[in-house]
């Protein structure tokens, strides 16, 4: 297999052929990724769930990212690696370069994925000016939300979902090369795709975007604060992670 490139990712959209993608944040998870064929993998800083075990994203740190970057890496051999850039990362111009820097070269990532607001978008150039490859955020940002609950479908009447096609290209003129899309009405999410030169990719924003990402550990159903409910259709004919330490469990208590 070849090594994942921007240029491979962007002739998947224009072949309209799926781009896959999951989050990953040790070497061992990101070697299975890899080797399934996954495009990019993601260290999503959902890692302050599913690793941290806390309610939110919001006490990820940019060394929290670094670490498991670097980890990801080594499993990591084809697909494009994307980071996260955890919450007040980038609230400066010289703050967010410092740290896209750290997150790309001590962690390795190939660009960094950062939740702005149409407001931050100097902040964007800015880092794209200074040679950071850049993926954009739009739809639910959950350093913006305290509690799951209170997630809901954006774009889903008119003024909502033109505000959401204008925040996409804001970010695609400002050099962005993919944007995530995150709880989008599917309909605001394909009108965001058709218009959209770069990879959309959806989580739970249907099934018309270029591509989707998932947290791996809700593929696995095995998420600390449990699965999303768009996760429900995905319905597996193989043993669950559980399943199979279950039977590990019972196995050892047969040992005579
Ligand atoms: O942090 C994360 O894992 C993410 C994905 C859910 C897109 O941002």
């Amino acid at each position: 297999m070849m090594k994942k490139t921007l240029k491979k990712l962007l002739s998947l959209k224009k072949n309209n052929i799926g781009i896959s993608s999951v989050t990953a944040y040790d070497a061992s998870f990101a070697k299975l990724a890899d080797e399934s064929g996954i495009d990019i993998i993601l260290v999503g800083d959902s890692l302050g769930e599913v690793i941290k075990g806390m309610k939110n994203t919001h006490s990820v740190t940019v060394d929290d990212i670094c670490y498991h970057t670097q980890n990801v890496s080594r499993g990591c051999k084809n697909a494009y690696l994307i980071a996260d850039m955890p919450m007040n990362s980038f609230n400066t111009k010289k703050q967010a370069l410092s740290n896209a820097l750290r997150i790309t070269k001590n962690g390795m990532a190939d660009m960094v994925k950062v939740e702005s607001t149409p407001k931050q978008i100097n902040i964007i150039k800015y880092l794209i000016k200074n040679k950071i490859k850049v993926c954009g955020h739009i739809g639910i940002q959950p350093q913006r939300i305290i509690n799951k609950k209170s997630y809901k479908k954006l774009g889903v009447d008119e003024t909502e979902s033109d505000k959401l096609i204008k925040e996409a290209l804001m970010l695609q003129e400002a050099g962005v090369q993919i944007i995530v899309a995150e709880c989008i009405h599917s309909i605001c999410a394909k009108k965001i795709k058709n218009i959209l030169k770069i990879p959309l990719i959806g989580i739970g924003s249907g099934k018309h975007c270029d591509g989707q990402v998932r947290v791996i550990y809700d593929i696995f159903n095995i998420s600390f604060n449990g699965a999303p409910g768009f996760m429900k259709s995905m319905k597996s004919k193989y043993k669950s992670i559980r399943d199979l330490l279950d039977d590990y469990v019972k196995s050892t208590k047969n040992f005579k």
